[in-house]
């Protein structure tokens, strides 16, 4: 059974495609799903979209019909913990979705007739993407990363943390929002679009699931700075660096 890369950024996908053998392409609601072999695992590679609706719809079809045995994301987040900086990598712990919100019937966060205001990811994974991601960011990041990128994004020492992640059908660039959710979710550590929906489909289904990171920006007024440029120059490099590492460390 393939393992399937499910990225939020059609960049991503094409540096994985790059790298990518025997490569078959589907044409499935507006998806293009990507058969083939990376670094001799079976794979199916497809872009998301963005938003909670564009990649729970793409996980089903992933599961359905390619039969994928897991599924690994991989995608910019905004940070809203002061820890972070961008160029940090978060693995997804536990996964929730902010904009939840069926009160007074179902308590805020709580996925309606789950009982659960939050999805954690398989620990066995978290573990082997931690060490994938410390060696990209530790020994590898200034191959694929020029000198000039580092200093224009300011990428410093960039660190792998594992933990809380939350999604929802908002890009986050008010930082009275983003402090709302921190206080909120305390653990949670970046906001993204896409995360909790992968999460929820994966649990309904009993498929294993895990979310990677990037941090873009910090959810504030400064958020749609140079986004294109972070992700071609800097975020691309980050997931085929840590899919790569990832895939040959569990060869
Ligand atoms: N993805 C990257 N940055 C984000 C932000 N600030 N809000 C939501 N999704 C994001």
């Amino acid at each position: 059974m393939p393992i399937a890369i499910l990225s939020a950024m059609e960049e991503e996908c094409i540096s994985l495609l790059d790298q990518m053998k025997d490569t078959i392409t589907t044409s499935i609601a507006g998806r293009q799903y990507y058969q083939g072999r990376l670094w001799d695992k079976d794979v199916v590679v497809v872009f998301s979209r963005w938003g909670k609706v564009a990649a729970a719809s793409t996980t089903v079809v992933l599961i359905r019909e390619f039969k994928v045995s897991e599924i690994v994301f991989t995608g910019v987040a905004g940070s809203i913990d002061d820890s972070l900086h961008i160029g940090d990598v978060v693995v997804g712990r536990y996964i929730y979705q902010h904009d939840l919100d069926a009160r007074p019937m179902i308590a805020q966060y709580e996925i309606p007739l789950m009982g659960v205001v939050a999805i954690e990811t398989q620990q066995e994974k978290q573990v082997q993407i931690v060490d994938a991601a410390n060696r990209f960011v530790n020994a590898e990041l200034s191959d694929h990363i020029s000198n000039k990128t580092v200093q224009e994004f300011g990428l410093g020492s960039p660190k792998v943390v594992l933990g809380g992640i939350a999604t929802g059908d908002q890009f986050i660039s008010d930082e009275a929002h983003a402090k709302l959710i921190k206080k909120n979710l305390p653990d949670v550590v970046c906001v993204e679009m896409e995360g909790g929906a992968v999460a929820q489909v994966c649990h309904e289904y009993s498929l294993p699931f895990s979310i990677i990171r990037t941090i873009s920006d910090s959810a504030n007024l400064d958020a749609s700075i140079d986004f294109p440029s972070f992700v071609n120059s800097v975020a691309k490099a980050y997931s085929l660096g840590i899919i790569k590492n990832l895939f040959l460390q569990t060869a």
